[in-house]
């Protein structure tokens, strides 16, 4: 009996089984040949037909993953997975003969070669990501061909060259993801037809020419960013109709002023963060309207007047950056809107008082006329003397500082003590060393990993190059802005050695060595890296690097400045992975001023008047007058000989 039922049992599903229709036997033989190519027999071993629905590589959750559609007589591969295994070597011209596919992630793998022109035979395509590959040569024109394309990414790749017209054929794309993907030259104007898109991620890229026009007529753009290219202003006006808009983040823009008028209307941003992108005039009172500003970074701009009295009034906003403008008058009392998280108004010829019911809201007001109470008299009092307006007398001056950074007290091998500064940094923070000899201030928020870490890295893992490891086994890392100030120092030539090892990213075969960071230091408001690479230049992970320059300290105060413009990838290995990382500081006077010529004090005159004349907090714009006006001075002013650039 029991023997009986099981036997119809059987049958029944033989039956079921039959009746499922079996894989195209083509797409049966390139799937097998595809998972020999990548190596993927062990992860994905096809002991069934590929499209038998149970199997275990056909769930929703599986990696890799084939799914099918079967609603024909026999069934076709349409899904396709192969998510952050490490897969290497080139696309194999096996995968377009599953010209039924709609889905293909291949994203976080190592495949590298080029993008074969025959995947425009893959034109049932809906979602196509190669994202964090080593993929190099042009992007295909055929992709143009793939016109239900919905979602389409290839960044973070090695590409070359431009982007085709031809991709201007995806007017159903809604998404297109090509930060850090390599492309280079103007965006084409074929690209107005894409009016369906929604996410735009160019950043990272040597795009060029201006920001098109066009992408005011994308109505349902809900996410732009174009950070750290080689586009130029202006903001285009047309982008005061794109009220969808949620998230736009623009970087350092050359030429073209701007203004914020654009923005009045856009009130579902919840991001707006328009650093470096020459922009003048006002600050729209009408943002503290917007429900959902959480973050609202307009630093190293031109804004002038003052700080809108209607900013008390944000109902959302949790980080404003204002760093580094013309704005002035008093701070208001009452700036801090209820949630708000961070506040940076730093070098600004700001008055007024830091407000005193301000919770545990880290404040920086570095580089104003701003009282911090919190600050000791002493610190308050050689802070001002990097406003640039006023001429510091020190009493009892240092002649070198020495900072580990992100970590603790160390001595090095060859005797110099280097401080603690392990302290725990907020997203717009300053922290003056207990011996008031150097200050460190950190701005921004990692916007996709608030809660990471908190603006210091370590590693375990000892460093090679250095007798010195543990020197470099932590570091400060910061998503934009990270200053060190040396405070109350003898006037005089100082060499500044910058100790470097990457320890985030990494230099494995995986996909997780495929990130790239890149920033730039400036030292007493001077350039001397451009999109340094720590990894590159040091020839891999946890490898010591010292940097070495001279600069001159004639008020005091040694400014060094490591900043991130928006350069190097986002997200390797793993969200918000980017920006200035640096892991010790040492500076020491080499000499005093001599009076070669006897004309030192016709000298200090002459920067003191400078100083003056360029107006209240400029550090920056001080800073580059003073260069300025010491190329112009060769017989007694010079700039520092090391100024090493990389390409
Ligand atoms: C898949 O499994 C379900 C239940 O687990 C069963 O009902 C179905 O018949 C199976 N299909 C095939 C094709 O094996
Ligand atoms: C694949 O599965 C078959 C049958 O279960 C087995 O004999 C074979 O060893 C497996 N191959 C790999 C590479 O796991
Ligand atoms: C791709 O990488 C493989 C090794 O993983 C190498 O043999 C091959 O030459 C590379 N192809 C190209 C085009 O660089
Ligand atoms: C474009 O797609 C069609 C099928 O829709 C195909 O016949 C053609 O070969 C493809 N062209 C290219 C350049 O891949
Ligand atoms: C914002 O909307 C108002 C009302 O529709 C309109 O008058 C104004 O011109 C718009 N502002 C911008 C910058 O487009
Ligand atoms: C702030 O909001 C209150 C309540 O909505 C309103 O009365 C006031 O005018 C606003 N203040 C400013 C300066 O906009
Ligand atoms: C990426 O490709 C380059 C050559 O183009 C190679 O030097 C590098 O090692 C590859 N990266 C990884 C992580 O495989
Ligand atoms: C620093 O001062 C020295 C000595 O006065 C001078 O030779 C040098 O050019 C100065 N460097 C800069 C960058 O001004």
């Amino acid at each position: 009996m029991g023997l009986l039922s099981f036997s119809f049992f059987a049958l029944w599903v033989l039956e079921i089984v039959a009746a499922q229709p079996k894989t195209e036997p083509r797409e049966v033989d390139a799937i097998n040949k595809i998972i020999d190519h990548w190596n993927l027999r062990s992860k994905l071993n096809l002991t069934d037909d590929p499209c038998n629905q149970n199997a275990s590589w056909a769930a929703t959750t599986a990696n890799p993953r084939i799914a099918c559609d079967c609603s024909d007589t026999v069934c076709h591969i349409t899904h396709l997975k192969i998510y952050a295994l490490d897969v290497y070597g080139e696309i194999p011209q096996e995968l377009f003969l599953l010209t039924e596919l709609m889905d293909l992630n291949l994203n976080q793998n190592v495949i590298n070669g080029s993008i074969p022109r025959a995947i425009g035979q893959l034109s049932k395509m809906e979602y196509l990501a190669m994202g964090i590959n080593n993929l190099t040569g042009p992007v295909p024109s055929e992709l143009g061909n793939m016109t239900k394309l919905l979602s389409l990414s290839f960044g973070s790749n090695n590409l070359q060259g431009n982007l085709p017209p031809e991709l201007g054929k995806l007017t159903a794309l809604q998404q297109l993801y090509i930060d850090s993907s390599g492309v280079s030259g103007p965006i084409p104007h074929e690209l107005s037809n894409l009016k369906s898109l929604q996410i735009l991620w160019a950043s990272d890229n040597r795009l060029t020419g201006k920001i098109p026009e066009f992408l005011g007529t994308f109505k349902g753009l809900k996410v732009l960013r174009l950070e750290g290219t080689n586009l130029e202003g202006p903001i285009p006006g047309s982008f005061r109709t794109l009220t969808k808009l949620e998230d736009l983040r623009i970087s350092d823009l050359d030429a073209s002023d701007n203004s914020l008028d654009f923005v009045e209307n856009l009130t579902s941003l919840s991001i707006l963060s328009l650093r470096n992108c020459q922009i003048g005039g006002k600050i729209p009172e009408k943002l503290s309207a917007f429900p959902n500003l959480k973050i609202l970074d307009l630093s190293f701009n031109k804004l002038t007047g003052q700080i809108p009295a209607s900013f008390k009034n944000f109902s959302s906003l949790e980080y404003l950056y204002l760093g580094s403008n013309n704005l002035n008058g008093d701070l208001p009392s009452d700036v801090i809107s209820p949630k708000l998280i961070a506040l940076d108004v730093s070098f600004n010829p700001f008055t007024g008082n830091v407000p005193p019911d301000r919770k545990d809201i880290s404040i920086n007001v570095v580089g104003t006329s701003i009282n911090d109470v919190n600050l000791k008299n002493e610190e308050a009092s050689m802070l001002h003397c990097l406003q640039g307006n006023t001429k510091c007398r020190i009493k009892d001056p240092s002649t070198s500082f020495s900072v580990n950074c992100g970590g603790t007290e160390q001595v090095s091998e060859n005797g110099i003590k280097y401080d603690d500064d392990s302290n725990i940094l907020g997203a717009a923070s300053l922290y003056t060393s207990t011996n008031n000899q150097w200050a460190v201030s950190s701005s921004g928020i990692f916007i996709s990993n608030p809660n990471g870490p908190r603006y210091k890295v370590e590693t375990d893992t000892q460093i090679t190059n250095t007798l010195d490891s543990e020197l470099y086994k932590t570091a400060r890392i910061s998503p934009n802005s990270l200053r060190y100030y040396g405070l109350g120092l003898e006037n005089g030539v100082y060499q500044i050695e910058l100790h470097f090892a990457e320890i985030q990213m990494d230099d494995s075969t995986s996909w997780k060595g495929l990130g790239r960071r890149l920033f730039d230091v400036y030292i007493q408001g001077k350039k001397v890296l451009e999109d340094f690479n720590i990894l590159s230049e040091a020839g891999g992970s946890k490898k010591a690097l010292i940097k070495t320059f001279n600069a001159n300290v004639t008020n005091s105060v040694m400014d060094i400045h490591l900043l991130w413009a928006g350069k190097g990838t986002c997200c390797i290995p793993f969200q918000s992975t980017y920006g200035p990382l640096v892991s010790a500081i040492h500076v020491s006077q080499v000499s005093e001023f001599k009076d070669l010529s006897g004309s030192k004090k016709n000298r200090t005159g002459k920067i003191l008047g400078i100083a003056i004349g360029c107006g209240v907090g400029l550090l920056i714009a001080c800073s580059i007058l003073y260069v300025w006006w010491a190329k112009k001075e060769p017989g007694h002013m010079r700039i520092p000989v090391d100024s090493p650039r990389k390409d």
